[in-house]
């Protein structure tokens, strides 16, 4: 590998980012800062815009991050021409070149951290830890990715074939692909799928999730000033009906998706129905992950990783846990100290270095959030609420006991942990359960057991599988990430075939 990170130090950009002094200084530093984006669409050749509008902080209603002026539906057909043109170079481009390009963007999103991390606590309400944890994960995304590019698509490879005859097996871009990310990481998710695209050989329309415009402008003038021509990324910031646009348009070559599993079936019939090429959808949607924890676990480490998997980044991650399976003989007493440990969370304002839990994204999210524990209130047994600060939309972590598994079907997205009881000898059920939700994208298992660690993972086909520690952070390059199901198509995001799924394969054969 050209630089060895991936090796010894995979989700580090080079820096001790968890040295609690330096976080005080970030901290301070982004007090001071000038944060204020105006937003718009970045298409070459479309120069006016609609009105724009005020994007404000979910911690601090009176705080104005920045203003987004939104694409209208006519500049996707702009947008479409320009990409069309742009992919006819980059597409031709070698691939370490491209490479070489997002390696470049790695380094200056590391060298201006500052400012990502500033930005992702003002718009999505990241806390401290979780900005770090996100810009890491975005450089690690430009890195690892530019390196695939040319270790995937440099040379066509040489196939046997009979003398008199050269095989070439190589792969190509594959034109055009939409990008259309979720609000939950706006600068590491968003420059994913934009970066794999890309380093695929493809032109990318980006299309960021509504509420959070500004750190994915920010991004992709970060792209275009490490040298993405203005023509290959383009950035169409809207709202679903600029997404279904883009979607249906007939020159679109490739989907990339993360959000909902209903928006990707949603944009699946879509590209179904529509004219033009056969598209490919990449899609990752959402989980019901389970934690199943046995009698054998450490109750103090479960309790560590409950609370990481279920409350950090105020549960609003597609990984983290939603329904603890705890076994009868220990439950009471692991209850007991997963109710003390939520008991101490700090909700709080994201930028301040002692905050656990941030707000929820927006008012739709947080009322979403109260009428399921209202909802719940009804049959189950609510066991823990706590009380949120009075300004911002936050929701406080709560903890609801289910009488069974299948009282929650639906992926509750925000800091609400349930529990089901389960006695000796009904592991089987469990497993059951787990697999009947139709899900798969996490999953947790605390034992000291070896071999019911192994029937677990042969029962279930969950793509990512935790065994004695937390279910969140899935590192680039060393746990490839995605779910099967109902939870993703894959191939899995930050793993060695992901860009596969963006590019073509071509074969030439010519008779010598
Ligand atoms: N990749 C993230 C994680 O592993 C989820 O979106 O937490």
């Amino acid at each position: 590998l050209p630089r060895n990170i991936y090796r010894d130090r995979p989700n580090s950009s080079g820096l001790e980012f968890g040295h609690r002094a330096q976080l005080r200084q970030l901290c301070e530093g982004m007090a001071g800062a000038d944060t204020l984006v105006a937003a718009k669409p970045l298409i070459p050749s479309v120069k006016v815009h609609g009105g724009s509008v005020d994007v404000r902080a979910p911690a601090e209603p009176g705080r104005v991050v920045g203003t987004i002026s939104q694409a209208r539906v006519a500049d996707v057909e702009a947008a479409m021409k320009a990409a069309r043109k742009g992919f006819e170079r980059w597409s031709r481009m070698p691939a370490d070149e491209r490479g070489a390009v997002l390696g470049t963007a790695g380094d200056r999103l590391e060298a201006e951290r500052d400012r990502f991390m500033a930005l992702l606590s003002l718009e999505a309400g990241k806390t401290l830890d979780d900005g770090i944890a996100e810009v890491r994960e975005a450089v690690d995304f430009c890195r690892y990715y530019g390196h695939q590019a040319e270790l995937l698509f440099s040379e066509p490879r040489l196939m046997p074939g009979p003398t008199g005859e050269e095989n070439r097996y190589g792969w190509r871009g594959r034109g055009v692909f939409a990008c259309i990310s979720p609000w939950n990481f706006p600068l590491a998710i968003f420059l994913g799928q934009v970066t794999a695209a890309l380093a695929a050989g493809n032109a990318v329309i980006a299309k960021p999730a509504e509420q959070t415009p500004l750190v994915a402008h920010e991004a992709i003038k970060l792209l275009h000033a490490c040298g993405v021509p203005e023509d290959v990324l383009i950035y169409l910031p809207g709202d679903g009906e600029i997404g279904a646009a883009l979607v249906s348009h007939p020159h679109i070559d490739g989907v990339a998706f993360t959000g909902s599993t209903a928006t990707a079936r949603a944009i699946n019939r879509t590209l179904a129905a529509k004219d033009g090429p056969i598209v490919p959808l990449v899609a990752e949607t959402g989980g019901l992950n389970a934690m199943i924890v046995d009698a054998t676990a450490l109750p103090e480490q479960v309790t560590d990783d409950v609370i990481m998997s279920a409350f950090r980044s105020a549960g609003q991650r597609c990984s983290a846990l939603r329904i603890l399976f705890l076994q009868e003989d220990v439950a009471d007493r692991v209850l007991e100290m997963i109710e003390g440990a939520t008991r101490e969370l700090h909700l709080g304002l994201p930028q301040n270095p002692d905050t656990d839990v941030g707000p929820i994204i927006d008012e739709g999210q947080r009322s979403m959030l109260a009428a399921h524990i209202e909802d719940m209130k009804r049959t189950q047994t609510v066991r823990f609420s706590g009380n949120p600060p009075d300004e911002g939309t936050f929701f406080a972590p709560h903890i609801v006991e289910l009488d069974k598994a299948s009282a929650l079907r639906e992926e509750v997205f925000g800091p609400v942990l349930h529990v089901v009881r389960w006695a000796a000898g009904t592991l089987d059920r469990v497993l059951d359960d787990i697999d009947a939700s139709g899900y798969g994208l996490t999953l947790g298992v605390h034992t000291r057991i070896e071999s019911r660690v192994a029937k677990v993972i042969d029962r279930l086909d969950t793509g990512n599988v935790y065994v004695n520690r937390n279910t969140i952070g899935a590192v680039v390059g060393t746990q490839p990430f995605g779910g099967s199901g109902l939870s993703g198509t894959g191939f899995k995001a930050g793993g060695p075939h992901y860009l596969y799924r963006y590019a073509q394969e071509q074969v030439v054969s010519v008779n010598t």
